[in-house]
């Protein structure tokens, strides 16, 4: 049985589905504006933001994940900079677009974040950077949600760090049909007591939140 590892309020603790790539299909029929779609469209505004740090740090030699394709805007930065970037989806727009790219050392999987076929699709420690600015935007329930998470955990190496933004975080899916719990539209708070259900710090840098493995005191101390 589900035992929630936090409790932040949800109420659809188990949704009892298997998330796939069509698990959002009836949402985004429903919707008037692209949901999840943006092969053809620009960066969100937070994903620009988190382009806007990827370009000035320092990723020689890491391999990044990408959650949340879109237009595959952060593959056509950095590849070639870094060592190798995988992004998942669940619109097959988005994957076919970034596959056809040819981009070196990129690979876009059409995979729903919250299933066990992306818990399995990665060795364990894959990944430097983990990018995803709507963390909870698309959770059908706690239980999914906290797949993800442990997901993410076991991809991360030791002194790798999740990235995400303010604005990502504070939306959630809303058009009237499937919708997400309001409940996963985080503040810094929220995000903190799901981090540290994973052994994760936060830190906030102005609209950028960093995930990173906390570090335990006196770690590396010799026990007398
Ligand atoms: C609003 S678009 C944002 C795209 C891009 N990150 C940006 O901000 O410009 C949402 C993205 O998340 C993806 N997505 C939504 N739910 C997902 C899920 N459960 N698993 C994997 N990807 C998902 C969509 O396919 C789409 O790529």
């Amino acid at each position: 049985m589900f035992r929630p590892r936090f409790d932040i309020g949800a109420q659809r603790i188990d949704c009892g589905r298997e998330p796939d790539v069509a698990t959002h299909d009836a949402a985004d029929q429903f919707a008037s504006w692209p949901l999840l779609d943006y092969s053809a469209c620009e960066p969100t505004e937070d994903q620009a933001a988190i382009n806007r740090w990827l370009a000035a740090a320092d990723l020689r030699d890491r391999d990044i994940l990408h959650v949340g394709t879109g237009n595959s805007s952060v593959a056509r930065l950095l590849a070639g900079k870094v060592r190798g970037i995988v992004s998942v989806t669940v619109a097959h727009n988005e994957w076919q677009h970034g596959n056809a790219l040819g981009l070196p050392q990129y690979s876009v999987h059409l995979l729903n974040k919250h299933s066990d076929d992306f818990a399995r699709q990665f060795e364990p420690a894959s990944f430097d950077c983990i990018l995803d600015n709507n963390l909870a935007s698309f959770a059908c329930c706690q239980r999914h949600l906290e797949r993800y998470f442990e997901t993410l955990v076991s991809l991360l190496r030791p002194e790798g760090f999740i990235l995400t933004h303010w604005l990502g975080m504070q939306w959630t899916l809303d058009v009237g049909v499937d919708d997400v719990e309001p409940v996963w539209q985080l503040d810094a708070g929220k995000l903190r007591a799901i981090a540290s259900a994973y052994g994760l710090a936060v830190e906030r840098q102005d609209e950028l939140f960093f995930l990173r493995r906390a570090r335990t005191p006196n770690a590396g101390t010799a026990k007398p």
